[in-house]
């Protein structure tokens, strides 16, 4: 692979994406050896796009019967990372195929795109719940991540790269598409969701969600307030609040940096008009046709 100095570490460019030295060994590991079962979901996201809160989410629905919703829940001590590993740093040669059991099957992370997945993820009954969300504000969110961990870049020289496709799994655009093609293409494999619409309408897609992941919202949960303990739950407020997510770490990084503001739209605070246009400009370029807009 080629490789690149990206402000903080470095990126390889494999197969036309760009990849941290973490990633890319385990996700070589994961395509040649990794076998999804027809019970697996795979959480797929580019970074920045509310990760943390689809695997809230997903975990709290999927786990429902073995951890209801109380004060001994796992999200009250441990970050959503920490239950939910990330396929492509957690699998190595040495350990693939870890047991992440819970009641639906396995459930795991990946920021993998589409052209890079292991074969038997899209030919197995595996599915894919895809998680994306403004470009704009993805960028803003991954400036504000890549200083905390130490990138020297300015934000204008970081903006240069993010649009010549250089961030982590990037170029973001062509990460979209593949997972936005498949979902159309094949709509009981791939749920593509926005993290606008996630904000907007939660409840509507918790229940869809629920739904897709095979765990559907019965009629008595409903009634009982389920949607609104799971929602509270994983909320922004209360997660960036609790001692796990003030203090602990999850890897190499500081479980605080996963909450900044949660918010629609702050990209207006840190980009120029003119940067706003180049990334509306590319993003009308690349999605033409396509019938994704964000
Ligand atoms: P901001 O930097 O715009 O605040 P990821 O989880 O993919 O790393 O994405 C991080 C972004 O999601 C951050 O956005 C973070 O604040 C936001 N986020 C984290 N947890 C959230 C939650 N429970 N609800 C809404 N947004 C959340």
């Amino acid at each position: 692979p080629k490789e690149r100095w990206f402000g903080s570490s470095y990126l390889y460019k494999y197969n036309g994406f760009w990849l941290s030295p973490e990633m890319l060994p385990g996700l070589i590991a994961c395509q040649n050896n990794f076998q999804a079962q027809d019970t697996d979901v795979l959480l797929i996201s580019t970074p920045k796009s509310g990760t943390t809160w689809l695997k809230a989410l997903t975990f709290t629905l999927a786990n429902r019967k073995i951890y209801p919703i109380n004060q001994n829940h796992p999200l009250l001590k441990q970050n959503p990372h920490s239950l939910m590993p990330i396929m492509e740093f957690f699998f190595s040669p040495e350990k693939l195929n870890p047991d992440l059991s819970c009641p639906l099957g396995r459930l795991y992370s990946s920021h993998c795109p589409l052209a890079l997945l292991p074969e038997s993820v899209l030919k197995s009954g595996c599915k894919i719940v895809y998680l994306c969300r403004n470009i704009k504000d993805t960028f803003v969110s991954y400036w504000h991540f890549s200083k905390k961990l130490g990138a020297e870049a300015s934000l204008e020289e970081f903006f240069y790269m993010f649009c010549e496709g250089m961030s982590l799994s990037g170029p973001v655009w062509d990460h979209l598409l593949g997972y936005w093609r498949e979902s159309l293409e094949n709509p009981e494999k791939v749920l593509f969701l926005k993290y606008e619409a996630l904000q907007e309408k939660p409840s509507f897609h918790l229940k869809l969600l629920a739904e897709f992941m095979g765990c559907p919202i019965s009629p008595e949960e409903e009634t009982c307030g389920f949607v609104d303990e799971v929602l509270g739950l994983c909320s922004f407020d209360n997660l960036s609040n609790l001692e796990v997510n003030k203090s602990g770490t999850f890897w190499t990084v500081r479980n605080e940096m996963f909450f900044r503001k949660g918010k629609v739209g702050d990209w207006k605070n840190y980009l120029t008009s003119e940067m706003a246009e180049r990334i509306d400009h590319i993003t009308a370029q690349k999605f033409f046709g396509s019938g994704l807009s964000l």
